[in-house]
C-alpha cells in the first residue's frame, strides 16, 4: 500500500494548486492553508539551537533591542498556520541571545490602523531610554500605513505589554504624497538629527526604483514626509527591510545609530522584493541634506555586496549598548513547499546573531556569529595540521555531525596549478553551479562536506576554489546543495560568493554551523557568508558524518581544525 503520507502530500498538492490567490508583500498568500494545524510528531529538521517558536509560521525579525539587560526579539508570525497570513509581532526574551522564553503577542491587529495585519518594524529608544516601535499596519483598505506603539509599564523589563498610540497611522499614502499604497512599509529605527529632529526611512518603490521614504519629526508622533527620498536605485524594485545604520572606520565597535561624526561611515542595506536577495552599499550620510550617497564602487543594486550570499532575508541590526556591538538577525526561509511545510506544521527559522563591523579596508562589512553561541560547545575535536592531498575525503570523526561548530582553515603553498579565472566570470553563483564539488579542478574545490551519509549518497559541500585572476588570484567560496537531500522536491540552487582574501599570504578559513536542516557557513574569517537550508534524509541522527575534502588536483594544507558538538538551546 502506498505511504500514507505520500497521499497527503498529494492531497496538499492538490488543495495548493487550487488556493494560490496572490502575492502579499512578497508572501505567497494560500488561503486555504492558513489556518491548518499539523499532528506530526516526525520532526527531523527542527533545529537544535537556531531560534524557532514552537510550530507555525515565522519570517521576518521585528524590533530588536536590548532594555534592562533583557534581549528582545519580535518577529512576524501566523498564530494560526504553517503557511504566511493572520500576522501578528510574536516576542521572546533572552538574557544571552541563545536561549529564549516566549511571551505573549506583543501587536496584533486592534485599531483601524492595522486591522489587516501587523507588518514589519522597528525599535527606537527615546530620550530617557523609553523604547518606542514604529511599524507597518495594515489598513481597512488595504493600504499600507505607518504605527506607533510604546511599552504600557517601562519598569518591566520583559516590555510584555505594548500600548498603540491613538494617533495612528502617523504616516499615510494619500492624495498628494504619491506614495504608492502597497509598497510603503518597514520603517527603519529611528536617528535623531542636530536638529533635534527624528528621521526615520520607510521602504518603497517608485515604478521600478527602490526608494528609502524619508519622513522627519519632533515629538516621535507627528511626522512630516521629506521632499526627496534619503536614498533611491533604479531598476532595483520595492525595497522590502530597509536598514541605515553608522559603522565605524577605526574598530569593530558598534555605534547607536543617531551617531555622526568623523571616522563613521554609514550603512544602507535594502531586500530586494523582486530577488529575494539583501544588498547593502557603503557610503556617506550628509545629515545637513539628509542625504545618502554610495562610496565610488560600492555596487548600488542586486549585483552589490551582501550579508549572506545563500538563504537569507529580511535582516535587521540592532545596537547593542551593553557590549557595545552592532548584531544582524536576519530570516531563513524553508526551502521547501508550502504543502510540505503545512505537513510539518512549521516553516522560517532565524540565522544566529552575527555581530557586524566595518572591514578596516572600509570597502565590505564582516559578520560573526555572537561570541554566546560558543556556550553551547561540547566535546572539542582538534586535528594536527595535515596535508590533505588531491582527490582525498577525511572523516573528522568524534563530533554530534547534525549539531556542529567546525572551525578550519587552509594554507596554500602551491599555486601553480590554479584555474585562469575567465573574465566573464563575474556572477559567482552560477560559477559555483557549474563547478560544484564534484567537479574537478586545479587548486581546489577543497572544504567540507557536512550533513554527510557515510557513502557520500547525500552531503551539502561548503567549499573554496582559488583562481588565477589577472593581477590577483581570486577566491571562490561555493555552498553546494545538489546533493543534500535524497528528496527531489526541494530547492538546491548552490549558492557562491567571491572572499577578498589574499591566499598568498593569508590562511583561507571557513567556519560552519550546522543544525540538523541548517548549515550557516562564513569564508575568511566572515568576509563572505552563506546559509543554506537543507532536508537530509539518510544523514540524520546518527547516520550524519562529517568530512574534510579536497577534489582538486594540487595539495592544500590543513592548518586548523576544531570541531565541536553543540548543546540544545532552550528555546521557546
Ligand atoms: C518581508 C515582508 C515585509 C513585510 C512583512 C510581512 O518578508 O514582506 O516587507 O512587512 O514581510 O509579513
Amino acid at each position: 500500500m502506498a505511504n500514507p503520507c505520500v497521499w497527503l502530500i498529494c492531497l496538499f498538492s492538490i488543495l495548493l494548486g487550487s488556493s494560490v490567490l496572490q502575492l502579499e508583500a512578497s508572501h505567497h498568500v494560500y488561503r486555504h492553508l492558513q489556518s491548518l494545524q499539523s499532528t506530526s510528531t516526525n520532526q527531523p529538521y527542527r533545529t537544535s539551537y537556531h531560534f524557532q517558536p514552537p510550530k507555525n509560521w515565522m519570517n521576518d525579525p521585528n524590533g530588536p533591542l536590548i532594555y534592562k539587560g533583557i534581549y528582545h526579539l519580535f518577529y512576524q508570525y501566523n498564530p494560526k498556520g504553517a503557511v504566511w497570513g493572520h500576522i501578528v509581532w510574536a516576542h521572546s526574551t533572552s538574557t544571552d541571545l541563545v536561549n529564549w522564553t516566549p511571551h505573549a503577542h506583543a501587536i496584533y491587529p486592534s485599531q483601524e490602523a492595522d486591522i489587516n495585519g501587523c507588518w514589519s518594524g522597528s525599535a527606537t529608544f527615546l530620550p530617557g531610554g523609553k523604547p518606542a516601535i514604529l511599524y507597518t499596519g495594515i489598513d481597512p483598505q488595504k493600504q499600507q500605513v505607518q504605527n506607533l506603539a510604546v511599552p504600557k509599564n517601562l519598569s518591566d523589563p520583559y516590555l510584555i505589554e505594548w500600548v498603540k498610540s491613538p494617533y495612528n497611522p502617523l504616516m499615510a499614502p494619500n492624495a498628494m504624497n504619491q506614495i504608492n499604497a502597497s509598497s510603503f512599509r518597514d520603517p527603519t529605527t529611528a536617528w535623531l538629527g542636530l536638529d533635534g529632529k527624528w528621521r526615520v526611512i520607510i521602504g518603497s518603490k517608485r515604478h521600478h526604483r527602490g526608494l528609502a521614504i524619508l519622513y522627519r519629526s519632533k515629538d516621535f508622533v507627528h511626522w512630516t514626509k521629506a521632499k526627496h527620498p534619503l536614498h533611491s536605485a533604479k531598476d532595483t524594485g520595492m525595497w522590502e527591510c530597509p536598514d541605515f545604520f553608522p559603522v565605524s572606520s577605526v574598530t569593530q565597535n558598534g555605534l547607536d545609530t543617531s551617531m555622526i561624526g568623523l571616522g563613521i561611515k554609514h550603512v544602507l542595506k535594502a531586500s530586494l522584493d523582486d530577488t529575494k536577495h539583501e544588498y547593502y552599499t557603503i557610503g556617506t550620510y550628509n545629515h545637513g541634506k539628509d542625504v545618502y550617497t554610495p562610496d565610488k564602487g560600492s555596487v548600488d543594486n542586486d549585483s552589490g555586496l551582501r550579508y549572506d550570499y545563500g538563504k537569507f532575508y529580511a535582516s535587521k541590526t540592532f545596537f547593542d549598548n551593553v557590549k557595545n556591538r552592532r548584531i544582524l538577525w536576519g530570516w531563513i526561509n524553508e526551502s521547501t513547499n508550502a504543502s510540505i511545510d503545512v505537513l510539518k506544521g512549521w516553516s522560517g527559522v532565524q540565522a544566529i546573531p552575527r555581530k557586524i563591523w566595518l572591514h578596516k579596508s572600509g570597502k565590505q562589512l564582516v559578520q560573526w556569529p555572537i561570541e554566546e553561541i560558543e556556550k553551547l560547545r561540547t566535546k572539542r575535536v582538534d586535528s594536527p595540521s595535515t596535508v590533505l592531498k588531491g582527490g582525498s575525503v577525511v572523516e573528522v570523526s568524534g563530533v554530534t555531525a547534525t549539531q556542529a561548530d567546525v572551525d578550519i582553515a587552509f594554507e596554500i603553498t602551491e599555486f601553480e596549478k590554479a584555474e585562469v579565472l575567465d573574465p566573464s566570470w563575474t556572477n559567482p553563483q552560477v560559477l559555483c553551479s557549474q563547478k560544484g564539488a564534484s567537479v574537478k579542478g586545479g587548486l581546489g574545490p577543497f572544504g567540507l562536506l557536512v550533513l554527510a551519509s557515510k557513502n557520500l549518497q547525500e552531503y551539502t559541500a561548503v567549499f573554496f576554489r582559488v583562481f588565477k585572476g589577472q593581477s590577483k588570484y581570486v577566491v571562490l567560496m561555493c555552498s553546494d546543495q545538489s546533493r543534500s537531500s535524497l528528496h527531489l522536491d526541494y530547492d538546491k540552487t548552490t549558492y557562491g560568493a567571491f572572499v577578498d582574501v589574499d591566499p598568498v599570504h593569508e590562511k583561507l578559513s571557513l567556519r560552519s554551523l550546522i543544525d540538523n536542516s541548517i548549515v550557516e557557513s562564513f569564508g575568511g574569517e566572515g568576509k563572505a557568508c552563506i546559509t543554506a537550508r537543507v532536508y537530509p534524509t539518510l544523514a540524520l541522527d546518527g547516520g550524519a558524518h562529517l568530512y574534510a575534502f579536497n577534489n582538486g588536483t594540487e595539495s592544500v594544507k590543513i592548518s586548523r581544525l576544531s570541531a565541536w558538538s553543540m548543546k540544545k538551546a532552550q528555546i521557546n
